[in-house]
């Protein structure tokens, strides 16, 4: 028995925000940020669009993809760093409340931007162990609640948006999860962090006037760590499957930054035509950023079934991750 990525969802809200409309909030430019990051737009969601309803967005395309019912899902995950609630309930319990699945066990997990690819390996031990059949995943995010839009060196990165998963169960391993490396290293947690409003600064006006709240971020340094780990965590996964960058059909990255996307391109030699680029109309959506780009790559009719994807990801915490994975579906 293998584990297999059966469908894909994807939902970005209507609204854009675009580096124009950035350039009257801050003290920035469409060209700076272009050039730095490769983004020109993000989307933003609704006041009543909650990060749960993004989610359930998602969530259905992937069910209805997977061509289930929604009562056989026996487990649903959903990784977000703007959750509905900050403790309880969990986005996830939120989202199986509004799909109106019940007797199914449901959580959240916490993994900034590897969130997904850290999801995915859970999915595959449950799968493998027998303990599940039919997995729901969401990566979802309404990222634009914790961002604050006075510091230019992080309102220009983010976006909001979700997407979603079913992992089910194969015996044929041409569709299978063929292995996922995740790992963390929490020394660097303070240099992307929301500092405000856990056990630590709880929920105060002076939290608040200090806007501890909002993602804080140094930027330059995330930056150069970035490149270098997803840079070895393709090299590394790679090496222990005995592939080479020839074998995959779509390299499908973390959409933080162009640059940094760019730099692990090239030092992989991976051709341009097969990696995955979403970064320049979503911008960075964290936790979703990975399912949103493969649904993308689906929805353009690029991507097919039994074809090998390697994810690559990293987030807060710092938090890293990759996975091989044929895809599934139909
Ligand atoms: N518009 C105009 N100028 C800006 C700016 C903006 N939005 N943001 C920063 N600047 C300025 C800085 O103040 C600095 O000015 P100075 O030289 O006068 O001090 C200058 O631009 C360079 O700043 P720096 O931070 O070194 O720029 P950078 O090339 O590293 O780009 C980021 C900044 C944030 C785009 C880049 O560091 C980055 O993408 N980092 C990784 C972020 C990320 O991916 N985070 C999530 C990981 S999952």
């Amino acid at each position: 028995m293998y584990a297999s990525l059966k469908s894909i969802g994807g939902y970005a809200p209507k609204n854009i925000l675009s580096n124009a409309d950035l350039e009257k909030m801050v003290d920035t430019t469409d060209e700076w940020i272009e050039k730095r990051t490769g983004i020109k737009e993000r989307r933003i969601a609704s006041k009543d669009e909650d990060t749960s309803d993004l989610g359930v967005k998602a969530a259905l395309l992937a069910i209805e993809r997977a061509g289930i019912d929604k009562d056989e899902i026996d487990l649903i995950i959903c990784a977000t760093l703007s959750p509905d609630y900050l403790c309880m309930p969990s986005t996830a319990c939120v989202i199986a409340g509004k799909l109106d699945i019940q007797n199914v066990m449901a959580f959240d997990i916490s993994a900034a931007c590897s969130g997904f690819v850290y999801m995915l390996s859970m999915a595959k031990a449950f799968i493998e162990s027998g303990a599940k059949k039919n997995i729901l995943l969401i990566g979802a995010e309404k990222i634009s609640s914790v961002v604050d839009y006075t510091d230019r060196g992080t309102c220009i990165l983010f976006g909001d948006g979700a997407g979603a998963a079913i992992i089910g169960v194969t015996e044929d391993k041409n569709e299978a999860i063929i292995d996922i490396h995740a790992s963390a290293d929490g020394r660097y947690g303070d240099l992307l962090i929301t500092p405000g409003c856990g056990s630590k600064y709880p929920c105060s006006q002076e939290t608040l006037d200090k806007k501890l709240n909002f993602i804080k971020m140094s930027g330059n340094d995330v930056y150069k760590i970035a490149v270098k780990t997803l840079t070895s965590d393709v090299i590394d996964i790679l090496e222990s499957n005995n592939l080479s960058v020839s074998q995959i059909d779509h390299f499908i990255p973390h959409q933080a930054n162009f640059r940094i996307i760019e730099a692990v391109r090239a030092k992989l030699d991976f051709p341009v035509e097969k990696t995955v680029l979403t970064v320049a109309k979503y911008g960075n959506t964290s936790a979703a950023s990975i399912p949103m780009a493969i649904n993308d790559a689906y929805e353009e009719g690029r991507i097919k079934k039994g074809d090998l994807m390697l994810l690559d990801t990293f987030g807060g915490g710092f938090t890293w991750a990759s996975a091989l994975v044929r895809f599934g579906g139909n």
